[in-house]
Formats: structure tokens, sequence, C-alpha cells
């Protein structure tokens, strides 16, 4: 039977810049896709909100890609996957929902020799009093030796574009220097923390760092072809940016990730 195919477009939000860690991964996976992306510059950092507050800013998000008539919403965000993921699925059963939480525990058990390894996981304060990815691997593997620690200055250094500096080092030396010979690997269950990668292999050398993007896109990709949503018009897709605070602070960032310029449109979350 012919596929027709969906040629909406593919919802991604975050607070900020740190889902197009995940958009990366996604256009990598599925460069055929167009990708409506909403930052929530304004209220970010998300991660010393309230569970309630989260999920209020998910909705509106939510609400604002639907009304770009999205296909499907990614929550390109360790903090709200921890916190709103559940109560948006309830609320919204007929759109796929992605998360960035699930389909990272699904990298863990995807290296070898996982169930033998010191694991750290960093991400937001709110991520890591969730608790939900550690939990989700304890249902794995009960004895699994991992620890949480949040990092409550990374996202907002990221924000910035302090990818690489003097006080990110010194930031990560003091948050992570302890585990140094500790720890196997390390998963960053925050996607803006890839973009500090360069100090975190100078802090943590020989561990292994895993991120929550690529096997999201991966999972994005199976939803899609499971519900038939894949695109089908391969003319290139034009993506959108959608940013709650100033614009041109955001295009700066996100030129500097994406490696080409970016235009945001700025919208107003009532
Ligand atoms: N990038 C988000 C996360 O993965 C949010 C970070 C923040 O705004 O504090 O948790």
């Amino acid at each position: 039977m012919l596929n027709k195919g969906d040629n909406r477009p593919i919802g991604v939000f975050d607070s900020g810049v740190g889902g197009l860690t995940v958009m990366r991964a996604l256009g990598e996976r599925l460069p055929n896709e167009r990708i409506v992306y909403v930052g929530d510059t304004a209220r970010a950092p998300y991660g010393g909100l309230s569970a309630e507050t989260l999920l209020s800013y998910s909705r509106d998000i939510v609400r604002f890609l639907l009304d770009k008539d999205v296909k499907v919403v990614v929550l390109a965000c360790g903090t709200t996957s921890s916190t709103a993921y559940d109560a948006l699925c309830a609320e919204y059963p007929d759109l796929p929902l992605v998360d960035v939480i699930r389909p990272g525990v699904a990298a863990v058990k995807r290296i070898e020799g996982w169930r033998d390894l010191r694991l750290g996981f960093i991400a937001t304060v709110a991520t890591v009093k969730k608790g939900l990815f550690v939990k989700l691997l304890r249902g794995e593997h009960p004895d699994c030796m991992i620890e949480s620690r949040a990092c409550p200055l990374f996202a907002p250094m990221a924000e910035r574009g302090l990818f690489y500096s003097l006080v990110t080092k010194w930031a990560a030396e003091a948050y992570l220097s302890d585990w140094r010979g500790k720890i196997d690997a390390l998963v960053l269950g925050c996607t803006h923390y890839p973009l500090l990668a360069g100090v975190l292999g100078e802090v943590l050398p020989s561990v292994k760092f895993l991120d929550l993007a690529d096997e999201t896109a991966k999972a994005t990709a199976i939803r899609l072809d499971a519900d038939g949503l894949l695109r089908s018009s391969s003319d290139l897709p034009a993506h959108e940016y959608y940013v709650s605070g100033p614009p041109e602070a955001f295009d700066a960032i996100a030129e500097k990730i994406q490696k080409k310029p970016c235009k945001a449109k700025k919208i107003v979350f009532k």
C-alpha cells in the first residue's frame, strides 16, 4: 500500500538552547523532517522550578505547538521529561509525545557490561529530586551502582554560550572532581550538558559520557514510523524557531551550536 506520509512538522521544546542537542540528533536521523522548535528562554532555567510550574509551562508550549499543527512533540528537556511528561500524556492521549529520560535509560542499557559499571548521573535540581532516571534504571537492575547529582550552574552557563571557559571549568571541577576515578560512565541528564562536553572531558578523563539526544531521536523515528507519520515530501525542510526571551540572544548561541544562521521569532506566553 502507498504510504502517504505526514508532512506536518515535529514539535521540539526546551527551556532554551539545550534542546538543540536533541534537534541536532533528530536532523541526523530524520533529515527529511521539518521541526518547529520552542525555547522558553524568558522563563529559563527550568531546573529550579516546581513540578507544578513546569507542568503549567509545558502545557503553554504544547498548546502553542499544536497551533503550529505538529504531529508529535519531543520534550527535549530532562526536567520536563521527569516532571510533566506523564501528565501531558494523560491530557493529550491522541498526541504522540517523546521524552528524553526513558530513551536515556535505553542508552545506558546499550553499553556492553553496563550492569557492572559505576555510573554517575548529572542533571538539574528538579530532575535529580524527582529521581525518575535512577528509578527506571533500578527497575532494570536493582543493584546498579548509580549516584546522581545536580549541577544547577551548568544550564545557565550553556545558555550564555559559556561552553568552554574558565568559569565553566571551575564549576565542573567544583561539582565533579570528587568523582574522578570513582565512576566509569556519566549520564548527561540535562540536554544542555553535551554543550559542555569539552570541559567535562577534561575534568573527568577516561569516563564514558552518555547523552540523551541520539536515543531520543531514535525513539522519535520509531514512533513516527509505527504511526505512519514519517514525512513523505523530500524538499529541504525549513525549520522554525520560537523563543519567549530576546530572539537575538538565542540566535547567537544557536548559531554556535548549529554552525549556521538562526532567526528565531518571539512568542509571548500569557
Ligand atoms: N535542558 C533542560 C533539561 O534537560 C533544562 C535545563 C534548565 O533550564 O535548567 O533539564
